[in-house]
């Protein structure tokens, strides 16, 4: 985004939250939320998530990095990360924050060749902030295989979904399609402890 600053590396929970609200404010559709994920719900995607030694985490839209934050307390130096977010703003953030990740400034739809660069990643796990009940059903779909494929067994993937979404006919057309492509498919929560209350919804490879 044009015209706009991002904060200090130390910034406090609350100024990431304003400036995350400022970003939704001038690009609702892209950010999608008003307010970063709590750490409640960062506990919630990552709990019991399975990392084998030398295997990587993806992320999609880690934002300001409630989810970062979470993943790279699980990572030891055996381990890679690559986050992919389009927002240069939220990129140049992350970057400061944790310099020892890589994150990518590009469109998650750009998996593939941003896999095929980095042939040393072996995932074990997605980590997703997308907004993909909002985000078009084919393109989600193409993602969500890509992902299952990619996965070994025991492989998870995550994403989060507003509990108010709850009686959007796009959630219920989600969670349909999530059951379709993943061999195993689980709804936790949901986590009352973030802003909006959200469930955990979770794909998994056997
Ligand atoms: C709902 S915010 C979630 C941020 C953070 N994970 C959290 O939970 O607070 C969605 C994030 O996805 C990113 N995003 C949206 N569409 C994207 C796309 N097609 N490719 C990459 N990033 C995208 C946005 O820039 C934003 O950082």
């Amino acid at each position: 985004m044009t015209g706009s600053i991002a904060p200090p590396a130390d910034a406090s929970q609350g100024e990431l939250g304003r400036w995350f609200l400022r970003k939704f404010l001038r690009s609702p559709g892209s950010v999608a939320s008003f307010w970063p994920s709590s750490r409640h719900l960062a506990d919630a995607m990552l709990r019991g998530v399975e990392l084998p030694e030398g295997s990587a985490v993806l992320e999609f839209g880690p934002g300001t990095g409630p989810f970062t934050d979470a993943i790279a307390a699980r990572l030891t130096p055996q381990h890679h990360y690559l986050g992919i977010d389009r927002d240069a703003d939220f990129v140049a953030l992350l970057r400061v924050r944790h310099p020892r990740l890589e994150v990518a400034a590009a469109d998650v739809f750009e998996l593939p060749r941003l896999l095929a660069d980095r042939p040393h990643l072996r995932p074990a796990a997605v980590i997703c902030g997308l907004p993909l009940v909002a985000m078009p059903k084919p393109e989600v779909d193409g993602l969500l295989e890509t992902v299952r494929d990619l996965l070994p067994a025991g492989g998870t993937f995550r994403t989060f979904s507003y509990l108010h979404t709850v009686v959007n006919p796009n959630q219920w057309s989600l969670k349909q399609r999530m059951r379709r492509i993943f061999p195993k498919f689980t709804v936790h929560g949901p986590v009352l402890r973030n802003l909006p209350p959200a469930f955990v919804f979770e794909g998994r490879v056997y």
